[in-house]
């Protein structure tokens, strides 16, 4: 089979504004006319496809969908507000009081904390797991499994999911394959290793801006209206909704996230070879000794590269956040949580964006103090980034 190719994906949806505007129209309604009051009860009735008010569709939110949709070689998706939002919404319409389902427990803080804190208000009981382990994932399977969910770059230790062999899992018995693409849109193609419905935080690379919020869930055609059902699908009656401003941002920005990801691919794996010769401890899927390398080589997409994101450990939360002090005065990037923006963003996992785990379950995933995400960004001369670097590391001692 022909690789596939997200970003001629997205290129090759025909634009088909009315008035010929190279990029597509702002909605500007939440609310839409119909000719007659037949035509309105036949819209409510699903008996005619028209846009009837904009916490349901619009315009703009559908061409993002679609684009998105195409990029993961799926039949649809939905635009939401927020990464969470798209997270929470995904998992509230698959799963009813009762349910069950099987996690990886190196999940965004955010995600686990819904998932550990929040589901249980509603009696739906979740297991972590550790995702790289097939046998502890089958063996938390029950009866009433209705999701496994994943990162597919985990949060924030950098695990690959082998998602061919969770889709196996999960298929074969009765359960969807949930995967967050976050980490790596375009590198991984979820749909095509076996998942059933994608997740994103456009918030990050996606958008790449750094200057909104928003989420997506990418799958069939029936799941997303089902989503949308205005009786009882759950973006419909939630209303996580993005607002169609956002939308008509987020994809213009989408139109250049291939060249984005080789480039933060490109910078990463630069940085991550000199960390990895001046004997810092780190993670990042690229480098041939990490413990990821072979898998995430056998998933990926080859053209974009092995992402963005590096994890360093310095031993101690101290002597981590002294680096970051450092190296944000020197105008390398920000002490800052998120990641995918154009400048290099760096936090300590386990005080900021993984905090919501408990101190106990940190330490069984092996999410150590010292513990620092970078997100590395787009900088065109990442050697004078290094030599800032190296001065830094040099300066508190590391090497
Ligand atoms: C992997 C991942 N998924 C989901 C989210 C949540 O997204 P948002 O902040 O857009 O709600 C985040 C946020 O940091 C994340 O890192």
């Amino acid at each position: 089979m022909k690789e596939f190719n997200p970003a001629q994906a997205i290129f090759a949806i025909k634009n088909t504004e009315h008035d010929r505007g190279v990029n597509i129209s702002i909605s500007d309604s939440a609310t839409f006319y119909f000719p007659t009051a037949q035509e309105m009860e036949d819209t409510f009735h699903g008996k005619v496809e028209a846009y009837l008010y904009s916490r349901h569709l619009n315009s703009t939110n559908v061409a993002l969908g679609k684009a998105l949709a195409a990029m993961e070689n799926a039949e649809a998706a939905i635009v939401t507000g927020s990464g969470m939002a798209a997270i929470t919404t995904a998992l509230l319409h698959f799963c009813n009081t009762g349910d069950h389902i099987v996690a990886s427990n190196t999940v965004y803080g955010g995600t686990f904390a819904f998932m550990k804190n929040w589901l249980k208000k509603i009696n739906i009981e979740v297991t972590f797991v550790n995702i790289d382990n097939p046998d502890e994932v089958k063996a938390a399977i029950k009866p009433n499994t209705k999701v496994v969910y994943t990162e597919a770059m985990a949060n924030p230790l950098l695990t690959i999911a082998d998602l061919p062999a969770l889709a196996e899992i999960a298929h074969a018995n009765n359960a969807k394959l949930l995967v967050d693409n976050t980490f790596t849109p375009m590198i991984f193609s979820p749909k095509n290793l076996g998942a059933d419905v994608v997740i994103y935080s456009l918030t990050k690379f996606v958008n790449g801006k750094n200057d909104m919020v928003g989420g997506a869930i990418i799958g069939t055609e029936e799941e997303i209206m089902g989503m949308l059902d205005l009786n009882d699908g759950t973006a419909m009656l939630l209303g996580p909704v993005m607002d169609s401003l956002r939308s008509s941002m987020i994809l213009k920005n989408l139109y250049t996230l291939h060249i984005r990801m080789q480039k933060h691919s490109e910078n990463a794996m630069y940085l991550a070879k000199k960390f990895k010769t001046a004997g810092v401890n780190i993670c990042y899927p690229g480098l041939e000794t990490d413990r990821n390398h072979e898998l995430m080589t056998k998933l990926m997409n080859p053209k974009y590269g092995y992402g963005g994101m590096l994890a360093l450990d310095f031993g101690t939360y101290e002597k981590g956040a002294e680096f970051l002090r450092i190296l944000q005065e020197k105008g390398v990037g920000f002490l800052a949580v998120s990641l995918g923006y154009f400048k290099t963003l760096f936090s300590n996992s386990g005080h900021s964006t993984s905090s919501e785990m408990p101190e106990d379950i940190q330490k069984e995933i092996g999410l150590k103090e010292g513990l620092t995400r970078f997100s590395v960004g787009l900088d065109d001369d990442i050697e004078a980034t290094w030599k800032l670097i190296e001065e830094t590391l040099k300066e508190i001692s590391v090497i």
